[in-house]
């Protein structure tokens, strides 16, 4: 039997105990946004320390002016080193009254296909991904008392509340956080039965803007066409910011975005994609974007600006004839290629601010700002990956890309200078930040056998 069988039997082995030990995570109310939970936020960063320490990793619970950064080094192999980035914190769990089940308190739930999800709040974003590393860690070091390559654990528990204190600490850690690559797992795989290898994220510019008109909210009778009504005018800029074939408007804003670079195109021409099947699946069944483009287009290699959220005047029930005395709203942008988010933010800014009245005022508030990262996959922690992902799941690994955002990916490729490897066992029905979110014990299984061939292909030299 290979090094690697032996590893991988000893997996399915001990898959009840990673099971266990998962939930004992799962159970472990890390929500990072919310104050009530420091302590147990903390008490889950000592948690991973304590379990990556007693699989011989010399593992520390590090403070930031926010919640703990788990740091974990095994570096006794020679040669390659990786550097695993994991958020061990997650999403508030509202609104609790569409859980079918306590979300932290995780359970096994068959499907009527047989097949088994683990229900949990951070079952897949990011605790249950995190684990199958650590668990492919754990069964290395069991099987031949070693890992295959040096290996860097870090993990932030203010990935869901906007990870402030994150580009500091790689800043002042930067020697020992340095490897010749990272590995995140934190993305979904292609399809249930696909795995994949996630190449581009797209960037975001994040804005809110209050509009303010009248001093008080005022009878839409009395004042009704004198005054500005403030929900007018953002509903007016908010139009104008789209053209009739969906380009956003703002001066500037396609400045670095090329075509898609032929090679991009004929790798997803290769996917089979459905955009009835993508759409029908959330109940929609037109696409919403820039005309000629196709959804995957779309979603992964053209930007776009979606509102998250307005609101303004009288909302509750029947009916109230006022003008409000302000509006406002969330705006978010995903930007692709080179796009430069604080560019996108000023002229953001300008587009607005010609736009409001003179007797009115606008407020500006910033919500995160990252570029949209894009990794070349011939380099050789891509193929290497990729033939490990395929060898664990009988079908060749996709190259795909990601309408999302992680922009610890982009900190780590600016700032350490490394190329990053996605590769995650997540589905797109995993209902992640939403009730009742799942992990298919699938992912979770194969998901620790795929790291554990990853490792064994990452430590061979990269020339072979
Ligand atoms: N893991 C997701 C993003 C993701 C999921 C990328 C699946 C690719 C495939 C991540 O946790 C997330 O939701 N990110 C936010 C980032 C934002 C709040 C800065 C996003 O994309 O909205």
């Amino acid at each position: 039997m290979s090094q690697v069988d032996a590893v991988l039997a000893q997996v399915d082995a001990d898959f009840d105990n990673a099971l266990a030990r998962l939930f004992e995570v799962l159970r472990m109310r890390s929500i990072s946004t919310d104050p009530e939970f420091t302590a147990e936020t903390r008490a889950c960063a000592e948690w991973h320390a304590r379990d990556l320490a007693s699989i011989g990793f010399d593992a520390s619970v590090r403070d930031t002016p926010g919640h703990p950064i788990v740091v974990a080094h095994d570096h006794a192999a020679e040669g390659t080193k990786v550097l695993f980035y994991g958020h061990y914190d997650v999403q508030p769990v509202d609104p609790l009254e569409l859980w079918d089940t306590d979300p932290f308190e995780p359970s096994l739930v068959t499907r009527p296909d047989g097949s088994r999800q683990i229900v949990a709040r951070g079952a897949a974003d990011d605790k249950g991904q995190l684990m199958t590393f650590v668990e492919a860690c754990r069964a290395w070091k069991s099987v031949t008392g070693s890992l295959p390559l040096g290996v860097t654990v870090l993990l932030e528990g203010e990935e869901e509340s906007g990870g402030v204190n994150l580009p500091g600490f790689l800043e002042a850690n930067t020697d020992e956080l340095q490897a010749d690559v990272a590995l995140i797992c934190d993305t979904n795989m292609w399809d249930a039965d696909t795995p994949a290898i996630t190449t581009s994220l797209r960037g975001l510019c994040g804005e809110e803007i209050v509009i303010h008109a009248s001093d008080r909210d005022l009878h839409s009778g009395f004042y009704g066409s004198a005054a500005a009504n403030p929900n007018h005018i953002l509903a007016r800029i908010i139009a104008d910011l789209r053209d009739e074939t969906g380009r956003i408007t703002l001066p500037g804003f396609y400045d670095g975005v090329p075509d898609l670079p032929e090679a991009l195109r004929e790798s997803w021409a290769k996917l089979d994609f459905s955009e009835d099947a993508f759409l029908g699946e959330v109940g929609l069944s037109v696409p919403a974007g820039e005309k000629g483009r196709s959804v995957l287009e779309q979603t992964w290699s053209r930007p776009t600006c979606e509102v998250n959220g307005m609101g303004g005047g009288y909302q509750g029930a029947g009916f109230k004839t006022v003008i409000p005395a302000m509006a406002s709203a969330k705006i978010s942008f995903r930007l692709v290629f080179d796009q430069d988010p604080h560019k996108i933010r000023a002229a953001f800014r300008d587009f607005v601010q010609a736009r409001i009245p003179a007797d009115c005022r606008v407020e500006f508030i910033e919500h995160g700002a990252g570029r949209a990262i894009a990794f070349d996959v011939g380099a050789p922690p891509f193929q290497q990956t990729q033939e490990a992902l395929t060898e664990e799941w009988g079908k060749p690994a996709a190259f795909i890309g990601g309408g999302g955002s992680i922009p610890v990916a982009t900190l780590i490729k600016d700032r350490l200078g490394m190329d990053v490897v996605m590769a995650g066992f997540g589905l797109s029905d995993d209902r992640i930040h939403s009730p009742n979110e799942k992990y298919d014990l699938r992912s979770f299984h194969k998901g620790i056998r795929s790291w554990v061939r990853i490792l064994a292909k990452l430590a061979v030299p990269s020339s072979a």
